[in-house]
């Protein structure tokens, strides 16, 4: 933005003048538009401005993405046609990077159209970080609103948030932000809200914008005034020299003069609020070449108080007068009075209003809203955690506690996540609160040694570990602050942690002993598994020749325990769960615990009494679990049989279940993409193929369904839960009859009417949780009346529109051609003719294809690298890892 200009200011006036030449290129580098609810990493040129939007999608992680309707697409610029609802959580907020200390105009659309069909205009209040903005109350759905500020961000980034108040889902349609001088739009306080912008000698009704004017402001007509006339010259923005404010050519290009030659021109107002302040922008420039024996000079007056003397406006170049400091009243009444040596009437070509908002709640200092953002990702935290971290005040979040020191921007001094179902270790950016007082993490999950890095904060004087999982020893520091009486430290029921080292460590001991020859089966199996893995441990350097090897690779590390399978005494089991301690899940046959052997999680699944199918059965079970081993099913690495104690012990899948990521319950943070959607349902989809092809005799699962699929830490799926397994007699035809089992939505119809089990079942429960995956939605929709998830896709495939299947919160982010394969293979796999069903090999084939496609589109768009291709061409050839079945 170079350019030179000279800048006078009269401050013994309340107002002030600008008129000063400059020259400047137009190009977008200080704007950022966005499109709200746009296809994610959509761009594209608005047609009538020229102005480049951008998808929402990097700059907020919540709502929905909607259209409004296309009727009022033809009235509106594109950018609106979208737009973003948020009907969960009080608070969304939008995060957008800028550049502290520079003066933005920030505008926000609306437009309703009716997008959510019931035309129930809702009302909510818009915020800019902690600060109240304004209220949008949407009073016609075909309209628009669109505030504006001028505003000076003082953190790096600014947040805009929407604010559910009770009356009605909050929404956006669009978001500009616009870099403006440093030395424009100067107040003694606040920030400037737009009241009005007006081209007052307009007649063509029209309004402004980009690329006529250069700061992107909007300028539009006034409503008409009979007591107005106007004039009009033709200037084109390269003869106008312009000032540091800018007015549009075009706009400056008309002007308003009172019909009345020797009457005053008013320009007046009565504002909402006598209190609120104002200031004002008068823009002139002379459109008339004006005789040796004519003048053209007013004084300009506000509410009688002289606001400029003698305005003399120049030909063709713009002069400003401004406010210095705001006006207020009942009544804003500016005259333009000619002075006695005018020959010639005012003009007014154009003119700004505005009105102070005070911002006065600070932001949170940036060092402690950067460092508890880190620790809301890296927690997953799932409270409504966003916006300002300290404001405004009823919408502190949740756990934390601030100091507020006047001018001061706030800090955290407290940070409260007891109870919150955390996991995994605590991030290092905790040291990075600097104020903080009390950290309380108590009744979770978390794990690892008790980091060093706490004893860094300085002011910390309550730290309540209790009830983790923590290990090893306490660091020495925390423990002598304790001593010493700075510090609350409270460390109980964390049963791997001691207080100083060395650590006894003869807990763990007592359940490392095998006991491995009570199960005959056992000992053989030890041997077959040992050897396997040293088998493969010698064969992955060799490269992928040995194709006709039945175990070709293993191509990711493997993170399940690597132990082998052991029986379990029941006290070792209350050992290895701390007496049950975290609950990890509940399901129809028991509770499932979170346990350690040595220092590796793992679950355990209690049976549950009512459950449990006697001795017999159980040793069956277990027996037959132990035969399969696949990557895509969960390992059983021991159990448990002493009595009615029956458990089962398998490895730990870090993110859960998948029904919990696809409906948004639980400690999930990441969102899953249509390419780890896919992944996930090959990978489930291999898991069963395993069972069905890989296993002598053949498994049924009988209760596939999202909650008996779990994800590991890369989002990798695995089938769980074989308790309702049961082998299938080879030698007497295709079916066995027994009860009917499972779950309703995923139970085979066919079964249930004729209780005959086949592999045909499974695909069935599949084809259920394939469109889970597609759509997010549950099995059973509870609308009015229960409806499969099934026909309501059915009802949706007739009018072609992919993107109202697949989850809206993908945004339409995915290539539709491999979604509609899913939608079709899903629908297949549903068929209620069981010979009309794919195997669960087509299955795999076909999502293979799917997810190849997908691949091949996020690969183009340099989203990724081409790995992922590889490992699709891989897998698609490969035999899978299944050393004991086949
Ligand atoms: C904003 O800046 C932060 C670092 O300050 C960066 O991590 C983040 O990706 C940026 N966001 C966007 C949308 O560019
Ligand atoms: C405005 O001021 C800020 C902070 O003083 C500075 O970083 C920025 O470069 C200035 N912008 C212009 C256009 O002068
Ligand atoms: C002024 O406006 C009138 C009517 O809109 C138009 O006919 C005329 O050409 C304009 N004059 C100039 C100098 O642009
Ligand atoms: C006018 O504004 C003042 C200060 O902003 C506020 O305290 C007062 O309640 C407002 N009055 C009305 C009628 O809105
Ligand atoms: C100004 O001068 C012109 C001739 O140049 C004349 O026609 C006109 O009447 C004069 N107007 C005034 C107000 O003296
Ligand atoms: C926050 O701090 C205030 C003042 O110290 C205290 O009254 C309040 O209970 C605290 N709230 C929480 C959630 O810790
Ligand atoms: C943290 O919150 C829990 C309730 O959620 C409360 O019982 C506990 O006292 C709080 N801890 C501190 C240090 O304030
Ligand atoms: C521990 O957290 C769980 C939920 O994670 C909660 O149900 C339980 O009441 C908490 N226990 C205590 C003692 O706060």
């Amino acid at each position: 933005m170079g350019m030179s200009k000279s800048f006078f200011c009269f401050s013994f006036l309340v107002g002030c003048l600008v008129f000063a030449v400059l020259v400047q290129s137009q190009d977008q580098s200080g704007f950022i538009s966005i499109d709200c609810g746009a296809p994610a990493k959509s761009a594209y040129t608005e047609e009538t401005t020229g102005i480049q939007y951008i998808s929402d999608e990097k700059f907020i992680n919540s709502g929905v993405g909607n259209s409004i309707t296309s009727e009022l697409q033809n009235k509106y610029k594109r950018q609106v046609w979208t737009l973003r609802s948020f009907p969960q959580g009080t608070r969304n907020c939008y995060r957008i990077n800028i550049t502290s200390g520079s003066k933005y105009l920030i505008r926000a659309n609306f437009v309703y159209g009716n997008y959510d069909g019931p035309n129930r205009l809702p009302k909510f209040d818009l915020h800019l970080g902690p600060n109240l903005w304004q209220t949008v109350k949407i009073t016609n759905p075909s309209g628009e609103v669109d505030p504006e500020i001028i505003h000076v961000p003082s953190l790096d980034h600014i947040q805009i948030c929407l604010v559910d108040t009770g009356s009605g889902t909050p929404f956006i349609s669009a978001i500009d932000l616009r870099t403006l001088m440093n030395d424009t739009y100067v107040t003694q306080f606040g920030s400037l809200s737009l009241h009005s912008r007006l081209d007052l000698g307009s007649t063509s009704k029209k309004t402004y914008r980009y690329s006529d004017d250069d700061y992107d402001r909007s300028w539009s007509a006034p409503a008409y005034n009979p007591n107005w006339a106007q004039i009009n010259a033709s200037i084109s923005s390269d003869s106008l020299a312009q000032n540091v404010y800018k007015p549009a050519a075009i706009v400056m290009s008309t002007a308003a003069t009172p019909v009345n030659e020797i009457a005053p021109m008013e320009v007046s107002w009565a504002p909402e609020n006598a209190s609120d302040q104002f200031y004002v922008y008068m823009h002139f420039a002379e459109l008339r070449v004006l005789e040796k024996n004519q003048t053209r000079s007013f004084d300009i007056t506000v509410n009688g108080d002289l606001f400029y003397a003698d305005v003399v406006p120049k030909y063709r170049s713009t002069n400003t007068v401004f406010s210095k400091k705001a006006t207020s009243g009942e009544k804003i009444s500016f005259l333009l009075q000619r002075t006695h040596k005018s020959t010639l009437p005012p003009i007014l070509n154009a003119i700004e209003v505005y009105t102070i908002k005070d911002f006065s709640q600070s932001e949170t200092e940036q060092g402690d809203v950067d460092a508890i953002t880190t620790i809301k990702f890296s927690f997953g935290v799932t409270r409504n955690w966003q916006g300002d971290p300290c404001g405004p005040l009823n919408y502190i979040w949740e756990g934390l506690n601030c100091t507020y020191n006047g001018q001061n921007s706030p800090r955290i001094t407290a940070l409260n996540l007891s109870s919150s179902g955390l996991t995994g270790q605590i991030d290092p950016s905790i040291t990075k609160l600097t104020m903080l007082e009390k950290l309380d993490l108590s009744n979770n999950s978390l794990n690892g040694p008790v980091p060093d890095f706490l004893s860094q904060l300085q002011n910390l004087k309550i730290l309540n570990l209790q009830n983790n999982n923590f290990i090893g020893a306490l660091p020495t520091d925390l423990v002598e602050k304790s001593k010493k009486g700075s510090l609350l430290l409270s460390v109980g029921q964390n049963p791997y942690l001691c207080e100083s080292p060395p650590c006894n460590k003869k807990k763990k001991n007592n359940i490392i002993i095998p006991v491995v020859a009570s199960v005959g089966g056992v000992l053989i199996l030890v041997v077959a598994t040992a050897t396997l893995f040293l088998t493969l441990k010698r064969r992955k350097p060799r490269g992928p020749l040995e194709t006709s090897q039945r175990v070709e690779k293993i191509e990711e590390k493997d993170t399940s325990l690597q132990v082998i399978n052991r029986q379990y005494s029941y006290s070792d089991v209350l050992n290895m769960t701390n007496n049950f301690n975290t609950i990890l899940g509940k399901g129809g046959f028991g509770t499932v615990y979170l346990g350690y052997i040595e220092e590796t999680p793992v679950a355990v699944k209690m049976l549950s009494l009512s459950s449990a199918q006697g001795y017999q059965q159980f040793q069956a079970e277990v027996k037959l679990l132990m035969r399969v081993h696949h990557k895509n099913l969960t390992s059983l690495t021991g159990y448990c049989n002493e009595e009615t104690n029956m458990g089962l012990i398998y490895e730990y899948m870090a993110k859960g279940n998948l029904q919990d990521y696809l409906s948004g319950n639980g400690s999930r943070s990441k969102f899953l993409t249509w390419e780890d959607r896919l992944w996930i349902a090959l990978d489930a989809a291999q898991g069963l193929e395993y069972l069905h092809n890989g296993c002598k005799p053949p498994i049924i699962h009988r209760d596939v369904k999202s909650s008996n699929i779990l994800l590991n830490e890369n989002f990798r799926a695995k089938v769980a839960d074989f308790g309702l397994s049961k082998i299938i007699p080879t030698d007497d035809g295709t079916h066995v009859s027994t009860v009917v089992v499972g779950t309703p939505g995923y139970i085979d119809p066919e079964y249930s009417i004729t209780n005959r089990l086949t592999e045909k079942s499974d695909v069935f429960s599949f084809g259920a949780v394939l469109f889970e995956i597609i759509t997010s939605l549950p099995v059973i929709l509870r609308t009015h009346e229960k409806i499969h998830i099934s026909d309501w896709v059915n009802s949706l495939v007739a009018k072609g529109n992919i993107r109202a299947i697949v989850d809206p919160r993908l945004n339409g982010d995915f290539d539709s051609s491999s979604a509609w394969r899913a939608v079709e293979m899903a629908t297949t796999c549903v068929s209620s003719n069981p010979n009309g069903r794919p195997t669960m090999s087509e299955v795999v084939n076909e999502l293979k294809e799917c997810l190849a496609i997908e691949v091949a589109r996020t690969k183009n768009n340099g989203a990724d690298t081409g790995e992922a291709v590889e490992l699709v061409s891989l897998n698609m050839t490969s035999t899978e890892y299944s050393p004991l079945a086949r």
